[in-house]
């Protein structure tokens, strides 16, 4: 084919094409300015409720534009292509004005794609960005134990009643738990308190009551305590009973002391602990380190005695043993019970908390779980 075009027809095709794109670019232009200057993030929608989708649909479309008009297969790539039909005193006009109608095609394309990235990027670095400001995520604060919080209770109260509080051991030899206690081989209350034996003659302890050898022992007398603890016994875990649980001990010896200072003692106690108007009862029992011994009850915090679900509708809660310390166990610690004599009492801390935090069954006492124990502040 000769060279048949002159720069007139190109002129003519460049003036067409400018136009066409310039109103195609218009469009876009404008919602490409509305982009840039919004405050879209990426992510989430902003304030007047526009998603992000917005800005990238900018770049879709002007992405469509440059391929439309600047692409392989757009009219500008035709006449560029064209250049080599133009006639030779013609070819160097029409050279330069393609160039500039390719300038003038992708120069606005470029600059709105650079203001767009620009945007994008100003949003992720202010997204990702980390405000030192702001106060900091506090550790997760722990707490006490429900039994912690009554044993400090019961500590705070004995503790102004003029009480040392002792603290034991829960590995102990056979004497402690029961020989010095008044409970010789064979005697039957060994059974009741069967517990873990290790093989070379120690066992858990199956009762605080152990404290009241070692603190007369190590104190003498006259003795006013109270030991707090674990305790352990053979026994099948169910909703009320578990292998391990918590009693606390209480031993006071001195010249004089009756069972008069006992009731006085316990009653006090437990007018402190559940309030001024609580009613105890002590009733006859067995214990062989007591001598006489006395079971108390105090009357249902819930229902005032009138009977309810907690106090099994009887309008009393059994809580502990008690009794006048058996003067054989005064003599095994060097103690003369013609001089000396005192009253004892056990309680089971994890029964009671049982009873105050409604709980039915004691083994979530044990279990630790989080949610559970995170309960009791
Ligand atoms: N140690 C007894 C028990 O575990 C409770 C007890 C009863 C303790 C009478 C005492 C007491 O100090 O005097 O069942």
């Amino acid at each position: 084919m000769a060279d048949k075009l002159s720069f007139k027809d190109i002129e003519a095709k460049i003036a067409d094409l400018l136009s066409t794109f310039y109103k195609e670019l218009e469009p876009v232009k404008s919602v490409v300015w509305d982009s840039v200057s919004s405050d879209l993030t990426l992510r989430g929608k902003d304030a007047a409720g526009n998603d992000t989708v917005a800005l990238v649909e900018s770049k879709t479309k002007l992405q469509d534009l440059r391929t439309r008009y600047s692409g392989k297969k757009s009219e500008l790539s035709t006449l560029k292509r064209s250049i080599g039909l133009v006639i030779p005193e013609d070819r160097a006009k029409t050279g330069q004005a393609i160039q500039k109608l390719e300038i003038s095609i992708t120069d606005p394309l470029t600059q709105m794609e650079d203001d767009l990235n620009v945007k994008i990027s100003e949003i992720r670095t202010a997204e990702e960005s980390i405000d030192v400001t702001l106060p900091g995520r506090r550790p997760r604060r722990g707490h006490r134990h429900p039994i912690t919080l009554l044993r400090e209770r019961i500590e705070d109260i004995f503790v102004a009643l003029g009480y040392a509080i002792e603290d034991g051991r829960e590995l102990e030899t056979d004497f402690y738990n029961f020989t010095a206690l008044n409970i010789p081989d064979n005697h039957p209350a060994r059974g009741a308190q069967d517990t873990f034996y290790t093989t070379d003659g120690f066992a858990l302890r199956s009762q605080t009551s152990t404290v009241q050898i070692h603190a007369m022992q190590r104190r003498g007398v006259p003795v006013r305590m109270i030991a707090p603890g674990r305790v352990f016994r053979r026994d099948t875990p169910d909703p009320t009973h578990n292998p391990m649980f918590f009693q606390v001990e209480g031993l006071c010896v001195d010249r004089g002391i009756t069972m008069a200072h006992l009731k006085g003692t316990v009653a006090e106690f437990l007018r402190r602990m559940f309030g001024p108007e609580t009613v105890t009862r002590f009733r006859p029992s067995y214990f062989p380190f007591t001598e006489p011994s006395a079971e108390f009850d105090f009357g249902c915090f819930k229902c005032k005695g009138s009977g309810c679900r907690i106090c099994k509708n009887s309008g009393w809660i059994e809580l502990g043993g008690s009794g006048m310390v058996h003067p054989n166990v005064l003599r095994i610690v060097g103690v003369d019970p013609q001089e000396y004599s005192g009253f004892a009492f056990g309680l089971g801390i994890d029964r009671m908390a049982a009873l105050m935090y409604n709980l039915d069954d004691i083994r979530l006492l044990f279990e630790n779980d989080v949610r559970f124990l995170e309960q009791f502040e």
